[in-house]
């Protein structure tokens, strides 16, 4: 039985964690003061705000720039966390100088807190490559413990991130830095929409990556439809968007990620899963896709770093409970997951019934109007409910979409 320090400590990039919560890259990981608050409510590591060395167009960020979208159909809401924060405004030098004090910081309290630098250089005016090369340098100078090359920016630069160029751009990137420092862990920050995933991550596996962060936010926009408001909402532009409800779209992204890197026998590659991660409990759902470790952004924007606690809490409550350690976890999920011509022999045909002893149908109940093929009858006079079994197709839409009150519908075989 692990002990307590042992169940949550996983390797990362050649570093020892002593949990898998990485706070990520944003705002609140912009200065060393916050940097601070992070590690002292328990992150195991942080990625300091992406440093920008674009124009000021690409650094500058309007102001308001969050807004929360909220959306809902009858009682299911959804919130999002809607921004256009653009990488650090700070000059590569006060960019360093922030995180060596934050590292002197760490020290000083004898900790060991890794910092990672985040860069992003594809808006350079001149050096186009070496502008990376000469600010992953200065990372390295500065002592971050690891590079995260930030290839996912939501906002993008439109012309060369979207569309046909962007694989050879990111591998010309990922070449020019391992080039010049060699010897610090380099990882890339990948977005989700990308046409030809995991062939990039395995092009950019093979040259040396030691990590991909998958994934940023979304690209999104929204409009004000309240009258004698111009329409498009904040400030006129597309937006980062994300929210909890990523979380599934990016845990079947990390399982197909880390199969494909096992199909090709590729096992000194890790994922840092990032996105939608509200609770322990999604910690350990991205462990059992495959990441070796997270990062959490919106959830401490929405709740502040006290989040970080709190979903450490979790996480170790539900491994200690289970007698499991984050190791034991990874990947664990994949192995689970079928192809899909596999699925075939998991179908086997049911139809759904109604323990009539549970059933008291009354003017409230929705389950007649759950039935996507009209199969179900309500009879208030008799007050019970039945299921024509030539229409049921065995959706399950009837047990677990509008839920019977007294849970009296049941599937069985066919
Ligand atoms: C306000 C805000 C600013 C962000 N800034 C950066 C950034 O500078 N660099 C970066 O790589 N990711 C940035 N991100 C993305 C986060 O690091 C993270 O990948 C993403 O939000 C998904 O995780 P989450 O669902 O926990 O927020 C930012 C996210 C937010 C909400
Ligand atoms: S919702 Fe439940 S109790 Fe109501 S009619 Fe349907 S099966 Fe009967
Ligand atoms: S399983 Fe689907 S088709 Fe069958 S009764 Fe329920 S909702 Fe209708």
């Amino acid at each position: 039985m692990a002990t307590d320090s042992e169940r949550l400590t996983t390797d990362y990039c050649g570093l020892k964690l002593k949990n898998p919560v990485i706070m990520g890259p944003c705002g609140l990981s912009e200065f060393r003061q916050g940097i601070r608050l992070a590690r002292e409510a328990g992150a195991a590591a942080i990625v300091m705000k992406t440093l920008c060395t674009g124009t000021n167009i690409v650094r500058r960020r309007p102001s308001p720039h969050f807004a929360l979208v909220s959306t809902g159909v009858g009682h299911y809401k959804s919130t999002s966390l809607y921004s256009y924060e653009h990488p650090n405004e700070l000059e590569p030098d006060e960019y360093f100088e922030e995180l060596k004090q934050a590292k002197k910081e760490a020290e000083q309290s004898h900790e060991t807190f890794p910092i990672f630098a985040s860069i992003q250089c594809f808006d350079s005016a001149n050096g186009g490559l070496s502008t990376w090369q000469n600010v992953a340098r200065q990372a390295e100078t500065a002592g971050a413990d690891g590079i995260e090359l930030n290839l996912s920016l939501p906002m993008g630069h439109p012309t060369r991130f979207l569309g046909m160029w962007a694989e050879g751009e990111m591998a010309k990137i990922v070449a020019a830095v391992k080039e010049v420092v060699p010897k610090t862990p380099l990882i890339v920050k990948l977005s989700s929409q990308m046409s030809r995933l995991l062939d990039l991550v395995l092009a950019l596996a093979s040259m040396g990556t030691y990590a991909f962060v998958c994934f940023n936010r979304i690209v999104g926009l929204d409009f004000n439809i309240s009258p004698n408001r111009s329409p498009a909402i904040m400030h006129k532009y597309y937006a980062g968007y994300g929210g909890a409800w990523t979380l599934q779209s990016y845990l079947a992204h990390v399982c197909a990620i880390k199969r494909h890197l096992a199909e090709k026998e590729i096992s000194n590659v890790q994922i840092c899963a990032s996105g939608g991660i509200v609770s322990g409990e999604d910690v350990v759902k991205y462990l059992l896709a495959g990441a070796s470790v997270t990062q959490i952004c919106s959830i401490v924007y929405l709740e502040g770093y006290g989040a970080i606690s709190r979903i450490l809490k979790e996480l170790d409550h539900c491994l200690k409970s289970r007698a499991l350690t984050v190791d034991s976890l990874i990947g664990e999920g994949e192995k689970d997951v079928l192809e899909q011509d596999q699925i075939v022999n998991e179908v086997s045909p049911k139809i759904a019934y109604i323990n009539l002893g549970l059933c008291t149908a009354t003017e409230k109940c929705k389950c007649k109007q759950s039935c996507p093929r009209q199969a179900i009858d309500v009879d208030l006079n008799k007050g019970k409910a039945s299921i024509k079994s030539e229409m049921c197709n065995g959706c399950g839409l009837c047990l677990y979409l509008f839920k019977c009150p007294h849970e009296a519908f049941g599937l069985v075989g066919k």
